[in-house]
């Protein structure tokens, strides 16, 4: 066997994958099915400063490939998270990435400061949220105004700071600089790209909330351009995400640069998927005398 454990920001995950925030919930559903401690970390769902219903339905559409989602950061907010749902996550034996998204900085730093008091290992500021009017996406469209809410989250916490990135901006290594100057520790990338299904007969979009965030296969080639543009631009780690399937596709996106990997939409067509991946992963480092799954970050040889 191989040696799968990375460290992303000082914080040692005991294999690279990471359920994506939002696929998983808090881990309930899916540990009647393995055990929680086989992960190398679980994102959570995006937590707000108070509870939200997120946004009407229908929102999840099909598309070739993959789906679209316009939840709306639908989550049971901090102080819920906290009473009810971290306790649990921390006797887990795997890393907590807990992620926050707010409509306002202060609520952000608010969330920050509640969560510096715990034992949650990582914090990850989720300013990609295409599907929420105020806040989420807005944030990390603009160099200043994602420099400005990190900056303001990293004052309020010592935990480290992940920052995630969307993929709907003109150039994504402008914004991963900005986070890394007003003190990110990592960049986690991409979240969904922005999308819309229109139903033909009816002439209505198929999502109510009229677009969506696009995952699954179909989005695999983008974030593997993105995460390996950032991880050339900045010297913080990379966690890569953005329709992560199988084993071979968390080697590719480590060989693009990514030092951990998120698995999101493929989660929902077999909830084991993390767990086949860390398998598969294993298997092909095996089978090709790796024998340390550092050794494969950002190896990609570019041709000249
Ligand atoms: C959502 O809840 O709308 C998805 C979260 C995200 O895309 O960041």
């Amino acid at each position: 066997m191989a040696k799968l454990s990375v460290d992303v920001a000082g914080v040692t995950l005991k294999n690279p994958i990471i359920p994506a925030s939002g696929v998983f919930g808090y881990g309930r559903e899916y540990e009647e099915l393995f055990p929680l401690s086989k992960l190398g970390g679980i994102a959570t769902k995006g937590t707000t400063g108070q509870p939200r219903p997120g946004n009407p339905a229908p929102r999840i559409a099909e598309t070739p490939s993959g789906m679209l989602n316009s939840v709306g950061l639908q989550n049971p907010g901090i102080d819920a998270f906290l009473e009810k749902e971290l306790p649990n996550l921390l006797t887990k034996d795997t890393v907590i990435l807990a992620n926050i998204a707010g409509s306002t900085i202060e609520e952000c730093v608010s969330i920050a400061q509640k969560l510096d008091a715990t034992d949650v290992h990582m914090i990850e500021l989720n300013i990609s949220c295409p599907n929420v009017k105020q806040g989420g996406a807005a944030f990390g469209v603009h160099c200043d105004s994602a420099e400005a809410i990190t900056a303001a989250v990293r004052k309020a916490t010592t935990k480290p700071l992940i920052v995630k990135l969307s993929p709907n901006v003109t150039s994504i290594t402008d914004i991963a600089k900005a986070v890394e100057s007003a003190g990110a520790d990592a960049v986690s990338l991409i979240n969904t790209v922005l999308g819309m299904r229109i139903n033909i007969e009816t002439k209505r979009p198929i999502l109510r909330n009229n677009v969506g965030g696009m995952s699954g296969p179909a989005v695999f080639p983008l974030a593997v351009r993105m995460v390996w543009q950032t991880a050339q631009a900045v010297s913080i780690p990379v966690i890569g995400m953005g329709g992560v399937a199988s084993g071979a596709d968390a080697i590719e996106m480590m060989m693009a640069g990514a030092s951990a990997v998120q698995v999101g939409a493929a989660i929902f067509t077999d909830p084991l998927a993390p767990v086949h991946i860390i398998e598969e992963m294993d298997a092909w480092l095996d089978a090709h005398g790796v024998d340390d799954v550092r050794q494969i970050i950002g190896t990609v040889q570019p041709w000249s």
